[in-house]
């Protein structure tokens, strides 16, 4: 008899595009930080759909407040006006210092409606040769075009190529690099404050100082891609502010909808003030379901989650270090709040999502060798503490499963 998994991943492997090389489970509901397949097996989720679901699964508040605006109004376009869009964008303001927002559906599109203003700005000053971005290497910012050309892998860029001319890549080690990167001729330049797919890594000081030198000598605008380490992600609003940026503009994703695709893209004023009407815009950007899905987020955002995330990350980080200090084939911890990247041997990284699923622990493995982190930003200390002891036999069962040398 076919099982309820083997039926879905039969209608997948017929009718379905065959882009994502998927793990082999099911997941049916969720409750927190818990997750449950259809052999009715309970996984413990530090990954939240790459940090995504940021109250969990099943969050009470969000359900019923999805539910409630459902029942009234889901989505009236952007050709009228809605009560909820300018209140979720105030909020975001508040947050960011960045006063106006764009709103979308994804990162992706965040990051690209950046790259448009940067672009629209410049025209609007009347200088039409600055179009060039300064990115760095490591970077990912989305895979459409305009997103695509700024992010450095080429196993994502190549399959695609010829992307937008004019972006530059610099080493995040490289300070005097972004100084000479950055001219007269360039509209903006773009930054993950942390490198999320890029292995959790923090833009070092002396590189974000040499960004903000640069972006005021030459008035090139900065972009900070806030999609996934910021709105509380790293236990402080925006992780751009701990780095001592000011951005011009913000993307933000992710944890906004708390599961509901909503994303937005941040601006200044000056920015803002270049844009007119028809410039840029979106059918489903914004509407009143995917904006009360952020104000049930934002609500728990102002109402202590960031100081409590701040507490989860100082819990995880001492877990994590002990980890590096017991086990030989774990390097290095890197990240902050509940934003963790953990470098392992190449062997162990290999095995080590499959070995977690076993011990009933979802992980995620990024930039080859880096063991990532995302939990819901309201995971409890017991689970911080049952995911860390999972990590840790997941991590020892992909290492001792290595065939002898
Ligand atoms: C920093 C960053 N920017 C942009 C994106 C793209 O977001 P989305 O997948 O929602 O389009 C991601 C996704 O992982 C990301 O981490």
């Amino acid at each position: 008899m076919t099982t309820r998994a083997e039926a879905v991943k039969a209608v997948e492997a017929a009718h379905v595009l065959q882009n994502y090389k998927r793990h082999p489970v099911v997941f049916v509901r969720g409750s927190g930080s818990r997750l449950v397949d259809t052999e009715g097996r309970e996984y413990l989720d530090l990954l939240s759909g790459i940090g995504v679901a940021s109250l969990g699964h099943a969050h009470r508040g969000l359900a019923d407040a999805l539910a409630a605006q459902a029942g009234e109004l889901l989505h009236v376009s952007n050709l009228f006006f809605h009560p909820l869009q300018g209140e979720v964008a105030a909020r975001l303001a508040r947050l960011s210092g960045l006063p106006r927002a764009f709103f979308c559906n994804s990162g992706t599109e965040a990051v690209e409606a950046c790259l448009k203003f940067a672009r629209r700005y410049w025209r609007s000053q009347g200088v039409d040769d600055r179009h060039d971005i300064v990115a760095f290497e490591g970077a990912f910012h989305g895979r459409t075009f305009g997103s695509l050309s700024v992010t450095a892998g080429e196993p994502y860029r190549t399959p695609f190529a010829p992307l937008l001319p004019g972006v530059r890549f610099v080493s995040p080690a490289d300070p005097d690099g972004v100084r000479d990167a950055v001219t007269g001729r360039t509209a903006a330049v773009i930054v993950e404050p942390i490198q999320g797919e890029g292995g959790v890594r923090p833009i070092p000081q002396a590189t974000t100082a040499a960004i903000a030198e640069a972006c005021a000598a030459t008035g090139t605008l900065l972009i900070a891609d806030e999609v996934q380490c910021g709105l509380g992600r790293t236990g402080r609003p925006f992780y751009s502010a701990a780095l001592g940026l000011t951005p011009d503009l913000m993307s933000v994703g992710k944890s906004l909808g708390g599961g509901f695709p909503v994303a937005a893209a941040l601006m200044s004023e000056a920015v803002a003030a270049a844009v007119s009407y028809g410039d840029h815009g979106t059918t489903y950007g914004g509407n009143l379901l995917a904006c009360r899905a952020a104000l049930v987020f934002l609500d728990a955002l102002g109402n202590g989650l960031i100081e409590r995330v701040a507490a989860a990350g100082r819990r995880f980080r001492q877990g994590l270090d002990a980890l590096v200090a017991d086990s030989g084939a774990v390097h290095e911890v890197r990240g902050d709040g509940l934003m963790w990247g953990i470098e392992v041997d190449r062997t162990v990284a290999d095995r080590a999502v499959d070995c977690a699923l076993a011990r009933g622990l979802l992980i995620n493995r990024t930039a080859g060798t880096v063991v990532r982190l995302l939990p819901p930003l309201d995971i409890s200390d017991d689970d911080i503490d049952d995911g860390l002891r999972r990590l840790r036999l997941a991590l020892d069962d992909a290492g001792a499963a290595l065939p002898a040398a």
